[in-house]
């Protein structure tokens, strides 16, 4: 008999990476090229040192794709920030737990308003950060690059944190996503899948490749 496929990797293109000039354009080309999820990067110059854009640039897209908005937030304070977040479209909010002083009310705030809630984890952040909110948790994120910028080298050292939230999520029986952000490309994406993981943010080895089909398929393929 032969064996089930595996389930198939959600793949998440990182806006962030793409043309600023023709974030529509750019929106709808990787919908088009088979992206699962659009992975939005929110940041503060303060609580990463970068800063990028805000809910008016997700209320100009939400009408132009199906795609959902998977909102990565790294601002500090994050809560009174939700709201406007899920008003301009967000379907899936992932915040970080020390970017308020309450990570299980935000969580409750996130689901009262109907949406997904994401805990992200930075590479020095243990899988405990997360362990006493999984009722709350649809997405766990694991950073494998220090969050702020893309175009960062792939942190190996997050493998062994991957496998370890991969059973913390099997023994609670929860259908959480378990993602992986941060130097994912054609090499990096097999170790993380292989660790455990099943979605993928991806900016650079999408938006910085010619052909985003061929580029999320490569991500894919990948899979061990
Ligand atoms: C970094 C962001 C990432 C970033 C990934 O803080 O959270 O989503 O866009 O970029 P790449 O895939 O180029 O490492
Ligand atoms: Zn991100």
């Amino acid at each position: 008999m032969s064996q089930p496929s595996p389930a198939r990797v959600t793949i998440a293109p990182s806006l962030l990476a793409a043309d600023f000039s023709r974030l529509a354009d750019e929106a709808r080309a990787v919908e088009a090229a088979g992206a699962d999820w659009l992975h939005l990067d929110i940041m503060d110059g303060h609580f990463v040192p970068n800063i990028s854009f805000g809910p008016g640039v997700l209320r100009a897209l939400r009408p132009l794709t199906k795609l959902p908005f998977d909102v990565h937030l790294m601002i500090e304070p994050v809560d009174p920030y939700i709201h406007a977040f899920v008003e301009a479209g967000a379907d899936h909010l992932s915040l970080h737990p020390e970017a308020g002083p309450h990570l299980h009310r935000s969580l409750q705030l996130i689901k009262s308003l109907g949406k997904s809630a994401g805990v992200v984890l930075n590479p020095a952040t243990p899988p405990d950060a997360v362990e006493w909110a999984l009722d709350l948790v649809d997405i766990i994120l694991v950073m494998t690059v220090n969050p702020g910028f893309g175009g960062q080298a792939f942190l190996s050292s997050q493998l062994p944190k991957i496998a370890a939230l991969r059973r913390m999520i099997d023994a609670s029986g929860r259908r959480i996503a378990l993602s992986v952000d941060g130097g994912i490309a054609p090499g990096t994406a097999g170790r993380v899948i292989a660790a455990g993981a099943d979605t993928l943010v991806a900016g650079t080895a999408v938006f910085g490749r010619p052909d985003y089909a061929a580029a999320i398929a490569a991500l894919r393929a990948d899979a061990p």
